[in-house]
């Protein structure tokens, strides 16, 4: 009976919207809000062991991390430097709006919410200068929030 072409298709569309949900979350390289990263208090953010001195730390091996703290209009650090090849995980957290956190020509593309920190792990294989971009209107000088990364 046509109910059962039509409650088939309906599965078919329900499995397709999770396939796609789950390929997003866990997709090529980018972690979204993660549970362990977890929240953070933006008034607390000048005590956080992690974004008091937020930059680039050598974790061992081939791996960094690097915390960056965004703030209306501006990344701290402003300039991050990384070896090619390397295997980078940011946590990106805000201090006051929600911002993005976006390495153009990159799938690095993270929003940045007050309260969370936003982790992705990437590994970036051409060397070069890579600009850092806020997707999400912030404020009157929203377009000029920016910062670079560095890959040598
Ligand atoms: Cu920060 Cu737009």
């Amino acid at each position: 009976t046509y109910e059962k072409v039509w409650l088939a298709a309906a599965m078919v569309l329900i499995v397709g919207f999770i396939a796609t949900i789950t390929y997003g979350a866990v997709g090529p390289g980018i972690a979204m809000i993660d549970d362990e990263a977890g929240s953070i208090d933006p008034a607390e953010i000048n005590d956080d062991e992690r974004f008091a001195e937020p930059g680039v730390e050598h974790v061992g091996g081939n791996e960094y991390e690097v915390t960056v703290v965004a703030q209306a209009w501006s990344y701290s650090p402003a300039e991050i430097e990384v070896p090619a090849n390397s295997e980078v995980t940011f946590y990106v957290t805000s201090r006051d709006v929600t911002h993005s956190f976006s390495v153009v020509g990159t799938n690095v593309n993270t929003m940045v919410i007050p309260g969370q920190v936003s982790e992705m792990t990437v590994q970036f294989d051409e060397p070069g200068e890579y600009g850092i971009l806020c997707n999400e209107y912030c404020g009157e000088y929203h377009h000029t929030m920016e910062g670079k990364l560095n890959v040598v």
